[in-house]
């Protein structure tokens, strides 16, 4: 299992690169199944998660490949799903991806069958998809649930999707995503309310666009999609992922660094800007990809409260609330989305931070001293709040299970070491999420 060791301290200075969407590359590459053509998308960020969903694709009879296209094999995806000889979505596989559910719809809507191990829960609570299975129900499909795994077919109506009005009882990212890509196979129109306006559906629709889907309204809260026969194969660049972005922004204010971050879309990232801004820092767009972070002098306390796009994201929570430990008086951070995603609480705690959550408010008293400590990592963005922690703790971190960052962020260790950082990767015993 990988550790990262961390030795606080250093302002970050010079520029950082931002890859691509791991949300979005995820829904894009299911959106393959929905046609036998090839789909091209470029942009692909070297992930765990990536890795895997390669994989799934792969068991269910895709041809998954990338040097051919003459791009950097591990940023550009090529996938081919002529055949879908086994739609099966295998635990062995999904096990560590939340993100399976989003084969479910394409898989329903191309081959009429759908096979979908069911997602466990996680660290940051049960992840639910019963609006993803109510939405497929509504458009016609069959689904049962036994032995751990979901079971959609479409014989029983033909065959097909039937286009329907669906109208979501909570706002969710990958339903909407999922459904979506339903949808454009669907016999008839789909009109759909509440959806998710996160700039990874756009991108989807961008792609499925391309693709030959009719759909209109992807980045507001209707969606109307009219069916389509068959869907054709396309090139696509994923968007650059707003996530990483905004968690190097913080990197830069937290260590009172001069930071520039590259090939991100500032459009994508208003909430989190002004934020870093209230906190103190200087935040400016400098072109139509990059953004520089500074800051001087101790950071003043700010409090977020999550919410859905165009809010501030839930996925920026942990990075936000280092910062806070960082900044001077009293801070309230509100998580709306997730009913447990505080799990970097207590390892920042044992670093020295004054944290007391009650309920969904967590409330930082800063600034605090924090000094280097043997921390977990949790999930995804717990980890990356304790590396933007060790970053300005005194003396040396080490975090262990960095398999949880590595689902997510592409070589962080060399990314943040290309701009001051002192991280050490070590690696000393196998990693789970490859058993
Ligand atoms: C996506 C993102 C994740 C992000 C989250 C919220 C991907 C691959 N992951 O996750 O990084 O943190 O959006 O921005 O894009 N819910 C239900 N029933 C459902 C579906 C969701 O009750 O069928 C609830 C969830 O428990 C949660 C809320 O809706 O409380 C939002 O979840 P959702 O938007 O679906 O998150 P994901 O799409 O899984």
């Amino acid at each position: 299992m990988d550790k990262f060791l961390i030795t606080g301290g250093q302002p970050l200075q010079g520029t950082i690169r931002v890859s691509g969407a791991k949300n979005s590359a995820l829904p894009c590459m299911a959106a393959a199944i929905l046609t036998e053509d090839e789909v091209i998308l470029e942009n692909i960020p070297q992930v765990r998660d990536i890795a895997t969903e390669r994989k799934l694709l792969s068991s269910m009879g895709a041809e998954v490949g990338g040097a051919e296209v003459g791009l950097p094999e591990d940023h550009c995806t090529r996938i081919r799903c002529a055949v879908l000889s086994d739609p099966v979505a295998k635990y062995e596989i999904v096990k560590t991806m939340r993100a399976s559910s989003l084969v479910l719809g394409p898989l329903v809507a191309r081959a009429g069958l759908a096979r979908v191990a069911m997602p466990g829960g996680c660290a940051i609570g049960g992840r639910p998809i019963d609006l993803h299975i109510k939405g497929l129900e509504k458009m016609g499909a069959e689904i049962v649930q036994a032995h751990g795994y979901l079971e959609a077919r479409t014989e029983q109506i033909g065959g097909r999707l039937k286009g329907t009005h669906i109208v979501f009882d909570k706002i969710t990212v990958t339903g909407t995503e999922d459904l979506l890509m339903a949808a454009t196979l669907a016999e008839g129109e789909t009109l759909m309310e509440n959806c998710a306006r996160e700039p990874e559906v756009v991108d989807l629709a961008a792609l499925l666009i391309k693709m030959g889907a009719k759909i209109e309204g992807a980045g507001t809260s209707t969606i109307r999609v009219q069916g389509v026969d068959k869907l054709h194969g396309a090139r696509h660049a994923i968007i650059p992922d707003r996530i990483e972005a905004g968690t190097f922004l913080v990197a830069g204010a937290i260590t009172g660094g001069d930071l520039t971050v590259a090939n991100c879309n500032p459009s994508h990232l208003g909430a989190v800007i002004a934020k870093i801004q209230e906190a103190g820092a200087q935040v400016d767009i400098i072109s139509a990809d990059a953004i520089r972070v500074q800051a001087g002098s101790l950071l003043r306390a700010t409090d977020i409260s999550t919410e859905e796009y165009p809010g501030f994201p839930t996925d920026m929570q942990a990075q936000f609330m280092a910062l806070t430990t960082q900044a001077d008086g009293v801070s309230q951070v509100t998580e709306n989305i997730f009913e447990n995603r505080f799990m970097h609480v207590q390892e920042l705690v044992r670093m020295g931070a004054d944290i007391k959550v009650e309920g969904r408010t967590a409330t930082v008293r800063g600034a605090a001293h924090l000094t280097g400590a043997y921390v977990m990592c949790s999930d995804l963005r717990a980890s990356a709040s304790l590396v933007l922690a060790a970053l300005v703790a005194e003396g040396q971190s080490v975090l262990d299970r960095v398999y949880h960052m590595d689902r997510g962020y592409e070589r962080i260790e060399e990314k943040l070491c290309g701009v001051g950082a002192r991280i050490e990767r070590v690696s000393n015993a196998p990693d789970p999420a490859e058993e």
